[in-house]
């Protein structure tokens, strides 16, 4: 559905396949399964284009702008969504800090979709940006929030299907906290038919929610693991994922953390039982010694940074099909 022509609190996830997948205007990225998995397959052969080919989209945005509200800190998704606006033509205003303090957040909605054409939003809560999306006409973008990481998730798969060329039948094996990066890599990895097995701590697991979600919509034969064991879920990968031990917001929590999450550190010895041709990945940024060791996230086989390019290309897609 089309935010511009809607009423106001009529939602429109799910309903992909009423339209072409080019363009999606109105719909809103809240979380992963807002984007359906054909749509997902259609954003990144659009984002290979993109990223091999700027130059036809140079104007696509032109006279379009975006607000970007940020609550937390941020360096590759603020700069990539800036210069992904940019690189298109259209323009963005950033505010920092925290969002809904002064106003509700419905108010704030009916004022940002009054002067721009889309949200990006990076909160603590989920609820703000169901929220933010709820009340605005204009389509409202998840740059991270407690519980998922959607825009990360695009760009790893991008950078995983330049790595194997396929995406079906890979194993990504996720080690570390069970956390949004780690949410959204199940569902959107699990329904372009990436296998995906989470290793954490005991009381560090995924929601069970959101794992039974991707298993409801994994693509047919993918298998879903959740594993106290890391070398389980490492053994055969063909990517190895991790993240920080405590995420924004976490902060009081780090010291317990780091003595719970000791022995799930990727280091050469757990890297090992990935297979030869495995890669290693992080959303960046790292604690280097504590979730991941130098000598791995240094290694060749290390695609960091490429993941970290993507994330530009993936939400350049992502901005063409949404507004
Ligand atoms: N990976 C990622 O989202 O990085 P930032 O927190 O720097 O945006
Ligand atoms: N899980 C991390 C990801 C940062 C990109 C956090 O939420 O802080």
């Amino acid at each position: 559905m089309n935010k511009d022509s809607a009423a106001p609190l009529r939602r429109s996830r799910y309903s992909a396949d009423r339209a072409a997948l080019w363009k999606l205007p109105g719909r809103d990225l809240t979380q992963d399964l807002d984007l359906s998995a054909r749509e997902l397959s259609y954003l990144l052969d659009l984002a290979a284009r993109v990223k091999q080919d700027p130059a036809p989209f140079a104007t696509a945005l032109a006279g379009r702008y975006l607000s970007l509200l940020f609550e937390k800190p941020s360096l590759r998704t603020r700069l990539t969504f800036e210069l992904a606006i940019k690189q298109l033509g259209g323009d963005a205003v950033l505010t920092t800090g925290p969002i809904g303090d002064r106003e509700p957040l419905k108010d704030v909605a009916r004022n940002l979709d009054r002067w721009t054409h889309g949200i990006v939003a990076r909160t603590f809560s989920q609820a703000t940006i169901e929220e933010l999306a709820r009340w605005s006409r204009v389509p409202v973008i998840n740059a991270l929030s407690d519980r998922y990481h959607p825009c990360q998730a695009l760009a790893d798969m991008l950078t995983l299907k330049e790595c194997f060329g396929r995406l079906e039948g890979l194993k990504l094996a996720f080690v570390g906290d069970g956390n949004n990066v780690a949410h959204s890599l199940l569902l959107t990895g699990a329904r372009l038919g990436v296998h995906v097995a989470v290793a954490t701590p005991a009381g560090y697991e995924p929601s069970a929610a959101i794992v039974e979600e991707a298993r409801r919509h994994a693509a047919p034969g993918v298998r879903i693991t959740v594993t106290h064991d890391a070398a389980e879920a490492v053994r055969g990968a063909d990517a190895v994922y991790t993240d920080v031990w405590t995420s924004m917001g976490q902060e009081a929590e780090s010291e317990q953390r780091r003595r719970d999450f000791r022995d799930y550190q990727v280091d050469e010895n757990l890297f090992a039982l990935a297979k030869r041709s495995a890669v290693f990945m992080h959303c960046l940024p790292s604690k280097r010694g504590e979730e991941v060791t130098d000598a791995v996230i240094e290694s060749e086989r290390s695609v960091v940074f490429d993941q970290a390019e993507n994330r530009l290309h993936a939400q350049k897609a992502l901005l063409l099909m949404l507004l």
